[in-house]
């Protein structure tokens, strides 16, 4: 079992500070756990065990959804994209965006948010390494879109004249309805110019029989932040006027899969798509 203080590993000494609110599960460090990660706390391995032994899949669809990342990210590299901003960044782990970008292309820039100081904490200490020029870290909330884009960390580092990946990767079901989600990804949207895409994934209860979609739903409810699994039509509505490359909006391990499909692969609860505006 992963003690409480593991999380200051390679950061430095203190205690935990009161902002980081161990007592009280965060998305991020939940989904750490999923990924075999050292930064939780009891408060989040509770939310995760409990979500795991309820819906199974959820730890292969944290996997599925890592691993869709580094696709995403590749392919859109590939295609001459060499700008990120990343919200939802989350605790740094194996095959993070700036990573993935920066060895397709080592001048590409990649601008990560996170409303989680916890994130900060890590990404911070990541990036404060020789060679890492051109990547940003900065605190800010999804439910802000204008701050975001005012950010220095943002504004500073992304050339808004020309093409961005705007990466929302498990993050919008973060957002409730009465927050308007699809308000603020139209909101970012607009301010990347012609040739940018959209990198997204999104919970879903579609895989799942609806009293489980809604008791998942509920494990989080001690949680900093509430979650809200959305059926596929709702999520492909994120996408706008983009035009999906291939295959589509799909579970994320047919998403341009790399390897074999894992048996479960049908099961996973996670949407993926990557668009082009
Ligand atoms: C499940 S993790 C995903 C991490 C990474 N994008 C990935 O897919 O591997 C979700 C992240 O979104 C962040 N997050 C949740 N709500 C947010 C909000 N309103 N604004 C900014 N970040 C948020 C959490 O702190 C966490 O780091």
């Amino acid at each position: 079992m992963t003690e409480d203080r593991t999380w200051m590993q390679g950061t430095d000494e203190r205690a935990p500070s009161a902002d980081l609110h161990p007592e009280v599960a965060h998305p991020a460090r939940v989904y750490d756990v999923w990924l075999g990660g050292k930064d939780n706390f009891a408060s989040d391995r509770a939310v995760a065990e409990q979500l795991a032994t309820m819906t199974p899949h959820v730890v292969n669809a944290a996997r599925a959804n890592r691993a869709f990342l580094g696709r995403a990210v590749r392919t859109v590299s590939a295609l001459g994209v060499s700008q990120f901003l990343d919200i939802g960044t989350g605790i740094p782990a194996a095959g993070n965006t700036h990573e993935v970008a920066q060895r397709a292309d080592a001048s590409a820039r990649v601008a990560y948010v996170d409303n989680d100081p916890i994130v900060l904490t890590h990404a911070r200490a990541l990036m404060s390494g020789s060679g890492h020029g051109a990547t940003t870290v900065t605190q800010a909330d999804l439910r802000d879109p204008e701050a975001i884009l005012a950010a220095p960390g943002v504004r500073d580092l992304l050339d808004f004249s020309r093409p961005v990946a705007l990466m929302l990767v498990a993050v919008l079901h973060f957002i409730g309805g009465d927050q308007d989600p699809q308000g603020i990804v139209k909101r970012l949207l607009e301010a990347l110019p012609g040739g940018s895409y959209l990198i997204l994934t999104h919970g879903t209860g579609d895989t799942l029989p609806q009293d489980l979609a809604q008791r998942a739903e509920q494990s989080y409810d001690q949680a900093a932040a509430h979650l809200h699994l959305r059926p596929r039509q709702e999520v492909e509505r994120f996408f706008g006027g983009g035009e999906l490359l291939e295959p589509g909006l799909v579970l994320a391990p047919f998403w341009r899969p790399d390897g074999p499909l894992a048996a479960d692969a049908e099961r996973l609860g996670i949407y993926a798509g990557v668009a082009r505006y």
